[in-house]
């Protein structure tokens, strides 16, 4: 097959999925191929995602449908398998599918080389995990839109029972303060007004002394860098600098993604999870101390191996307890090498079902709720995109809410609002000197 000119990179998944993604075209692009649609291209790099059920199973429906689509107007593309699915089944996705390089995700700088030798006729597979190293290799960042992800630490070595992240993503990383401090200038300098900190466990970021605090007062000082997000955070890594953070940085958004998975302390010790239901709610009482209208976000997981209906309750009255601005929830769904996928009482998927539809109702009640609170107060949106209705533009509030207004402000801007409705998922806002005049 000649070597590929133009690509395709799809992600799937996780916000990270989205930031590799970005390099991996960038990576592309510096190569000197051309970034086209899924169906144009010689070469369809699939970013995936291992987390939900059945994920291997829809990477390779994808392939299938990718080919056939292709078949029909004659070509053959190449087709890259990224990402954790490729980190979990290696030379499997190979055997299997017939695809032309499979890459990890601490591998992908690998990617010309790899697309190079697949071009020669023999698969290339690279799923190797040398820590950090792809950073170095990657070409400085050259665009960003206005809100852009920036990965500061990967990998995870809490071993949760239940989550193959520390298997795909490897032993937890930091990648150095200098080296993050630079990207996100250029982000800044490519159009980025707010930065958005990545790590399956970011809150464990380190470099020396300094800790993701510290970090994120430096960016704070980056000129023209409004504001700074971070996610995912272990319970476990939320230090009291972390914390008072949330007080003393201005750019520093008022938003906590905090996942505490269950309520009842029996399955949060069978998910290895390493702190209580009480430790939490303590936790979330120091962060609400410093930063009172501070919007939670967590995830939770229902039907975990022997998960009782009383313990389910617990996650309930959790959630009651907790009052979160939005937060995801899923069914327990065993993956193969885990600890919890061997447990003997797995939960019947109807009552999963059931289970996860009582809980979502009380999330989306939460949320609702949040969002009314929320009406009357002022603040600032980023504008990122135009709206569905002319002159309309949507953008995000400090409490990552997706806000709608009409206004003449472009796509980067941070405007004054007045936020005047909610929705279940949105708000509508008021531009505060269209309110004024
Ligand atoms: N089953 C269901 N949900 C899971 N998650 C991780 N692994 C599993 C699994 N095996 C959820 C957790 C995690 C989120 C990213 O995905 O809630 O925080
Ligand atoms: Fe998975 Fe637990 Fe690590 Fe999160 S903290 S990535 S759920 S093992």
């Amino acid at each position: 097959m000649p070597p590929p000119q133009t690509f395709h990179v799809k992600s799937f998944g996780c916000q990270m999925n989205v930031y590799d993604g970005e390099r991996m075209a960038e990576l592309m692009a510096a190569d000197g191929l051309v970034a086209v649609d899924a169906d144009q291209a010689d070469l369809v790099v699939l970013n995936t995602c291992h987390i939900r059920e059945r994920a291997t199973e829809k990477v390779y429906s994808d392939i299938g449908r990718i080919r056939k689509v292709a078949g029909k107007a004659g070509r053959t593309p190449m087709i890259a398998v990224a990402g954790c699915v490729a980190q979990a089944e290696g030379e499997e996705i190979v055997a299997r599918a017939k695809v032309d390089v499979v890459v990890g995700p601490q591998a992908y700088h690998q990617l010309p080389t790899l697309v190079a030798k697949a071009a020669k006729g023999a698969p290339a597979i690279d799923t190797d995990m040398p820590l950090l190293t792809k950073f170095g290799a990657l070409p400085a960042r050259r665009r960003s839109g206005p809100s852009a992800f920036l990965t500061v630490q990967e990998g995870c070595d809490k071993f949760c029972t239940y989550c193959v992240v520390p298997y795909t993503r490897g032993a937890e990383v930091s990648r150095p303060f200098t080296a993050i401090v630079e990207e996100a200038q250029a982000l800044v300098d490519a159009g980025a007004r707010e930065i958005t900190l990545l790590g399956q466990n970011v809150n464990a970021w380190s470099d020396g002394a300094r800790g993701l605090h510290d970090l994120i007062c430096a960016l704070d000082r980056v000129p023209g860098l409004a504001r700074v997000r971070y996610t995912t955070s272990h319970p476990n890594d939320m230090t009291q600098g972390l914390i008072d953070a949330h007080r003393d940085v201005e750019g520093l958004m008022p938003f906590l993604h905090l996942p505490v998975q269950a309520g009842s302390d029996r399955v949060l010790r069978a998910m290895n999870r390493h702190h209580t239901r009480d430790s939490y709610l303590r936790l979330l009482d120091r962060v609400r101390a410093v930063r009172p209208d501070i919007a939670l976000s967590g995830d939770f997981i229902v039907g975990f191996p022997g998960e009782t209906e009383a313990e389910f309750a617990e996650t309930l009255s959790l959630v009651e307890a907790v009052g979160y601005a939005q937060a995801f929830s899923f069914k327990y769904s065993p993956r193969a090498g885990t600890p919890a996928a061997t447990l003997a009482e797995q939960v019947a998927p109807e009552v999963m079902d059931e289970r996860l539809q009582r809980l979502q109702a009380a999330l989306g009640r939460d949320q609702i709720a949040f969002n009314q609170a929320s009406v009357g107060r002022t603040c600032t949106v980023l504008i990122e995109r135009p709206g569905k209705r002319p002159g309309q533009m949507l953008g995000k509030s400090p409490w990552l809410q997706s806000v709608h207004l009409v206004t003449d402000a472009g796509i980067g801007d941070l405007v004054e609002v007045e936020l005047v409705s909610a929705g279940p998922v949105s708000m509508g806002g008021v531009a505060a000197a269209r309110l004024a005049a």
